[in-house]
Parts: structure tokens; sequence; C-alpha cells
């Protein structure tokens, strides 16, 4: 039976309106808090450029073979996550990694909504100048009262929620795509503004030499995973956001160039993101290992002390907002697109039920910050958990079985059919792109989720 056809022929279903916008939707997904706020800070963490060029490494022989399968079973399918498996193999448990697909969706999105309301709340505080004349111990106290004050987080927290779900409610082409085609070149042209800004500080060339010149003794077995882990969290994988947005990419599109510009774009985000931010570390002689506290704490010091800061600071919470909502959609748009789908439910109803399910989760994250918070799994806020076990297990195990499903079950024909967009383009390539997904991304995976979760020494 030519599944394609007659699956597809029977409904109406949208998909981006051009290639830009398909490019702007992938890219707005992956570009996110991932790029600007947690990339500086895992980078930092691990050696700077040594940590950069594993990661270089791995978004190109894992990364982009990954997210190719992900569109390829979505375009090919024409369905959400779930459905997308239940049509190429019913009657098998496969569907399963629709369902953690899912359910990941939820995780992440209720912590990722929590660091987004920060944004926000940063924003107003930059644009009524509130971090002026306090010092960086100030700032420190500041940030830690507000995270952990409870309430007022989470007015922000929701905010972001429903402003995610006006854009998901408003569709495909005239929500998603339409939002990221403005916002994606805007958050392109501040990062640049920002990055020029930082080449006239006295801190530029330290900073260059801390992100570009590799120490390759600082390559440890922890700077392998922790590279590999950020390369799927930034790239979108792993949990079937580009198998959602595959399924909205054009039958005869080449899904080669999209997936490579967004590749190329994520990354260059991130190093951009980079570029802005640690010149003015080392201008200030502050330390890069800084953690995640980089961007809420130390820059915020940092702008205040510096000329124009003022409108810098503005410029970069903004820049942090739109990265957050353009991925929060993403994640968003897994769960409607099932949940219209499969449950048949109105987009209307949907996302009405998703935000309410979601405000509900990323409250309890949120207020999980308090002091004395009783909101605790193992021992570990609820925040932290939701965080660490979406990176630890979820993704690792979604993209492993992925990386298996289209290598070993989705069909070697279909899926060569998807890769050269039937026989258009990239022909050539797609012996090496089987041999990827075949052998080189589940082993990989695999090993490093064993010695993440601990059931390996790397
Ligand atoms: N990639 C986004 C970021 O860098 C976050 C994100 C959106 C995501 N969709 C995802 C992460 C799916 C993992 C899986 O911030």
């Amino acid at each position: 039976m030519n599944l394609k056809s007659s699956e597809n022929d029977m409904r109406e279903r949208s998909s981006f309106g051009s290639k830009f916008g398909a490019i702007a939707a992938a890219t707005g997904s992956a570009i996110g808090l991932g790029n600007i706020w947690r990339f500086p800070y895992v980078a930092g963490e691990n050696g700077g450029a040594a940590f950069m060029l594993v990661y270089l490494f791995f978004v190109i022989v894992i990364g982009i073979p990954m997210m190719l399968s992900e569109f390829s079973i979505g375009r090919y399918t024409n369905r959400n996550t779930f459905g997308a498996f239940r049509v190429l193999r019913p009657g098998s448990k496969w569907y399963l990694i629709g369902i953690l697909g899912i359910v990941t969706a939820f995780v992440i999105l209720s912590f990722y909504s929590v660091v987004a309301g920060w944004t926000i709340d940063f924003l107003k505080e930059s644009l009524v100048n509130g971090f002026a004349g306090r010092s960086s111990a100030e700032i420190k106290t500041g940030f830690d009262s507000f995270v952990e004050s409870g309430w007022r987080p989470v007015f922000w927290t929701l905010l972001f929620v429903a402003a995610t779900a006006f854009i998901v409610v408003s569709g495909i082409e005239k929500g998603i795509e339409r939002y990221n085609k403005i916002l994606m070149p805007l958050l392109f042209l501040i990062l640049i503004g920002l990055g020029i800004n930082s080449a006239t500080m006295e801190g530029f060339r330290e900073g260059m030499s801390f992100l570009f010149k590799p120490d390759f003794g600082k390559i440890t077995g922890s700077v392998v995973i922790e590279a590999l882990g950020q390369a799927f969290f930034s790239l979108s994988l792993g949990m079937g956001t580009m198998i959602t947005y595959g399924s909205y990419i054009r039958s005869r599109e080449n899904m080669l160039t999209t997936a490579g510009s967004v590749a190329v774009s994520d990354t260059l985000i991130a190093i951009l993101a980079g570029v802005a931010i640690f010149p003015a570390v080392f201008s200030f002689g502050i330390s890069p290992t800084s953690g995640p506290d980089l961007v809420f704490i130390t820059l915020p010091n940092i702008f205040q002390q510096m000329p124009g800061g003022y409108v810098l600071s503005i410029l970069f919470f903004l820049l942090l907002f739109i990265a957050a909502v353009t991925s929060s959609v993403s994640l968003m748009e897994v769960v409607t697109a099932f949940c219209t789908e499969e449950l048949k439910m109105k987009r209307r109803t949907a996302v009405l039920a998703i935000s309410l399910v979601l405000a509900g989760t990323s409250t309890l994250c949120t207020l999980s910050q308090m002091p004395d918070s009783p909101l605790k799994i193992a021992g570990t806020n609820l925040f932290d958990f939701f965080d660490n076990v979406s990176a630890t297990y979820m993704m690792p195990v979604g993209a492993f079985f992925i990386a298996i499903f289209t290598g070993w079950f989705f069909g070697k024909n279909r899926l060569r059919g998807e890769f050269t967009s039937g026989e258009l383009y990239g022909t050539g390539l797609f012996p090496f792109f089987l041999f990827l997904v075949r052998f080189i991304a589940p082993v990989v995976i695999a090993v490093i989720f064993l010695s993440k979760a601990g059931w390996l020494k790397l």
C-alpha cells in the first residue's frame, strides 16, 4: 500500500507556506535559552574552546543526521509524533516514543517557562533602569530573593505560558510561521549589535581566546558528555519537535539545506552569544565559570557599569525573551498536534487544555525554588529535577530510539525518498547519512547515556 498518498489525500493538513518559513520556524525552535543562557555557561564551565570543538563535532556527525531523521519521519507520515510511529509501525510498541516525546515536552516546558519568565522580569527591570547603582552583591541577593520569593516569578511564568499559547493557537502558518519570520531576523540583528559592541571592550581579546583557543588537555569524559547533551538540547532533538515541524515541511522541499541552515544558524547564534558575553565578563574581571547565574547576575552587573548599558540590557533581555518564546512554541506544538490529530480536539480547546496543565506544572516548578519548599523529588527541587531528568534520561533515550527506528525500521526506500525529496537532491550523500544513523548515532548516544547515568565510566 502506498501509505503516503492514501493517508494524506484524505485530509487537508496545514504546512509552512515557504521554505524560509520552515527554516525560520525550525531555527526558532532550535535557538532558545539553550543558546543564549545555557551554552555560554556550560562552555564556560567546560573549558571554553575545547568544549566548543567537541560540540561542533557532535552537531555535524550526530545533530544534523538526527534532525534529518526526525524531519523524514514527520514529513513522510504528515503526523504528530505519536501518530507518526503508529502509522509507520501499526500494532507495535514504537508509538511509545511518541508518548515519551509528549511527556518530555511537558517536562521541558515546565522548567523552561520558569527561566523564560525571569527574562520578562529582567526586561521590565531593565526598562525601569532597576539595576542602576546596585553593587554586584546587591544584584546577586536581588536575583536570589526574586527566584526564591515564590509568587512574583509565578506571575511572569504564567505570562510567558500565555504568550506561547497565543502564538500556537493562531495556527501553523498564521501563528508559528508568521511570528518566527519576524522574530528570528530581529534576534539576529540584536545579537550582531551586541557582538559588535563587545568588540570595543578591553576584555575582547581575552574573551576571544577563551572561546576560540582550544586547550586539548581540557577535553575530558564529562566535557564530551556535556557537549552531546547540549547539542541535542540546542537543536531541539530527541523528543519529536522536529518530527512535528517536519510534518509541516512541503514534500518537494530540500530538507538537507533546511536542516543545514538550522544547524548552522543555531551554532552561529550560540557562538555569537559567547562573543557578546565573554569579553564583557573578562573586562570586568569576572570568572567565566559562574554557571547558570552568568546571564542573570553577571550580566546585569556588567550592564549597569557600562556606558550604554541601559539600552544594551533592554536589548539583551528582549533577545532572550524572543529566543525563549519561539522555542516554547515548538514544544507546545508537539502536544497540540497530538491533541488535534489523535484526540480530535479543536486547536483552541487543545491549546487551552495544554496551557492549563502547563500553568499548573510550571507554577509548581517555580514554587519549588522557595527555600523550604516541600516540592522535591529524590532530594532535588522540582525545577532542577525536571531539568536533569529531561536532559539526562528522556532526551537521550528518545534520541536513541529515534535513531534506531530511522536506521533499521523506517524502511530504507522510504527514508531515501524523504532524504532526497523523491530523488531530487543529495542522492550521493544518502549512504553516508544511513551509516551515521544506523551505527554512529545510536552507539555514541548509548555510550554517553550510560556514562551519564553512571553505569559506565568514560
Ligand atoms: N532548542 C531550544 C533551546 O535551545 C529548546 C527546545 C525547544 C528543545 N524544543 C526542544 C529542547 C525539544 C529539546 C527538545 O533552548
